[in-house]
């Protein structure tokens, strides 16, 4: 992977103890503008406590995250997400069951801007059409006149993928986005998400192995809360501590 790129985020001797438990020790990792990082492990590795410390809900015991070229280390969630414009997809449901597909976009819409919270804006071209732009991305443009709680849960999963779109994120980042979907709404989130990488930085964490066969350019993995290796897929597939600890098992 090139160097000239324009590093995104970094993180630096990442850690975090709980009561003297290493869930993450001495992480280094950057990720490039534009990029689409698949992170991988087994349950357990850390995965989801490098999502809580990029994104402000865990405080690192020590090291850093720099965002942007900013230092943004220890800062909130709510700072993270208004400020710097990291957008997460979160397990638990977040769309408003008694709203349309349509108006739950429309909503994460006007809150990334105060200027979308303007009547106006809601009725202007520009509006619209970004609306559109995402019900035909996550594929829910004929449902757009569904109530949410009618969508089935795959479906539910790409209106909260379009959700975080909406707020037009800098770093989206989205933990086991197709946990408990077909193997057919599976392959329809990663080509959603290929779709993404580029107008996004994103980063996510996947256990299925076709899903990131499907998506992964570049990977990274994670074990006992240290980074065991990154490669591409194929470096991956063929790294031997990889198919050791993890690999072998699936
Ligand atoms: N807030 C917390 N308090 C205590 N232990 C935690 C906390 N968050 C995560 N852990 C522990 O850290 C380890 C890594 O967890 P996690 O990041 O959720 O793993 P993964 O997402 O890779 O499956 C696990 O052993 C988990 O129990
Ligand atoms: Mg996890």
């Amino acid at each position: 992977m090139s160097d000239e790129r324009k590093v995104l985020l970094e993180v630096k001797n990442l850690s975090v103890e709980f009561n003297g438990f290493k869930a993450f020790t001495e992480v280094n990792m950057k990720i490039y503008d534009g990029e689409l990082r698949v992170i991988i492990g087994p349950n357990g590795a850390g995965k989801t406590t490098f999502m809580d410390l990029v994104t402000g809900k865990t405080t690192p015991t020590s090291g850093k995250v720099i965002f942007d070229g900013v230092d943004i280390t220890g800062k909130s969630t709510t700072e993270i997400t208004r400020d710097y414009h990291i957008g997460r997809k979160f397990q638990g449901p977040n769309v408003f069951d008694n709203m349309t597909v349509k108006e739950n976009i429309e909503i994460a819409m006007e809150g990334y801007n105060s200027m979308h919270r303007c009547v106006f804006f809601r009725k202007s071209k520009e509006f619209k059409e970004k609306v559109e732009e995402i019900l035909k991305l996550i594929d829910l443009y004929d449902y757009r006149h569904f109530m949410a709680s009618d969508l089935s849960h795959g479906q539910r999963q790409w209106l909260e993928i379009g959700m975080v779109v909406a707020q037009n994120p800098k770093l989206i980042i989205l933990d086991e986005p197709t946990a408990g979907m077909t193997a057919d709404e599976t392959y329809k989130t990663g080509e959603m998400i290929k779709k993404l990488k580029g107008d996004h930085t994103l980063i996510v964490v996947e256990h299925d192995m076709d899903f990131v066969r499907q998506v992964a350019e570049y990977v990274t993995v994670l074990n006992y809360g240290r980074l065991l290796a990154e490669g591409t897929m194929e470096e991956i597939q063929n790294n031997e501590e990889v198919i050791a600890v993890y690999l072998k098992e699936d």
